[in-house]
């Protein structure tokens, strides 16, 4: 466990919640490193595609994992050398990471690389399991959620923006089919963690969600 006298905010939640948006904002408005934490998995479901090797292969991924040649430079993200930032947001890689990320022995092969993150003056980690799991000791745990409407929209808007395609039917069902196995899942399953601020975005603009999270900091912080 790393120290926390640095002080971290986690903003866990499920798929397209903006959880992303806000935690990358609330991050430069701290002037905090940010932790992207779904892209590790992404990186790692993606290489696996790329290796050819069985989704469901937990010693395989787990290796892969372990080994991921990953860098973030500023908004661009290096695999072995080559800028993915674009591919690993396809909804396959999405729906890909999903499934290995209920393998215990990927997700504890990513630890130290998500606890390397943590560095002064602070850090916003973004994910499932960043309150429960690879912070606890964090200074503000926030839970973002939106209904299931509210995310398939965004969702929809980011994929098209990105020059993917898209089909509302077929992401909605993709978005339950993945709420419902990162929920059930035994490892990390996705809930707020304890003492974790409850965030529904449905009806609130970025602005006003990553204000919300700043004052919570504030008040945070002062406590300390
Ligand atoms: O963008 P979106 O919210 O759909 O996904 P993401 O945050 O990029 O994460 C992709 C997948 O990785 C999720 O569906 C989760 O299953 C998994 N994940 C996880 O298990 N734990 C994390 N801390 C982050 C992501």
């Amino acid at each position: 466990m790393p120290s926390l006298t640095i002080p971290v905010v986690t903003i866990d939640g499920p798929t397209a919640s903006g959880k992303g948006t806000v935690a990358s904002l609330v991050a430069q408005a701290l002037g905090f490193a940010f932790l992207d934490s779904g892209a590790l998995y992404r990186l790692t479901a993606l290489s696996a595609i790329n290796d050819g090797i069985d989704l469901q292969d937990e010693a395989a991924l787990a290796l892969l994992a372990t080994g991921l040649d990953v860098q973030f430079i500023g908004e661009k993200i290096l695999l072995s050398g080559q800028e993915v930032g674009d591919q690993i947001r396809a909804e396959a890689v999405g729906v890909a990471a999903s499934k290995i990320a209920a393998l215990p022995a990927v997700r504890a092969a990513l630890v130290g690389l998500q606890h390397g993150f943590l560095k002064a003056p602070g850090l916003v980690a973004d994910g499932r399991d960043m309150g429960s799991v690879i912070f606890p000791e964090a200074r503000l745990k926030v839970f973002l959620t939106a209904s299931v409407e509210a995310r398939a929209e965004r969702r929809y808007k980011q994929l098209i923006g990105k020059g993917f395609p898209a089909n509302m039917t077929a992401l909605l069902r993709d978005l339950q089919e993945r709420d419902a196995r990162d929920t059930n899942r035994q490892a990390a399953p996705l809930k707020p963690a304890e003492g974790a601020h409850l965030l529904d975005t449905s009806l609130m603009t970025i602005d006003a969600a990553v204000a919300q999270v700043l004052a919570w900091y504030r008040e945070a912080a002062s406590q300390n």
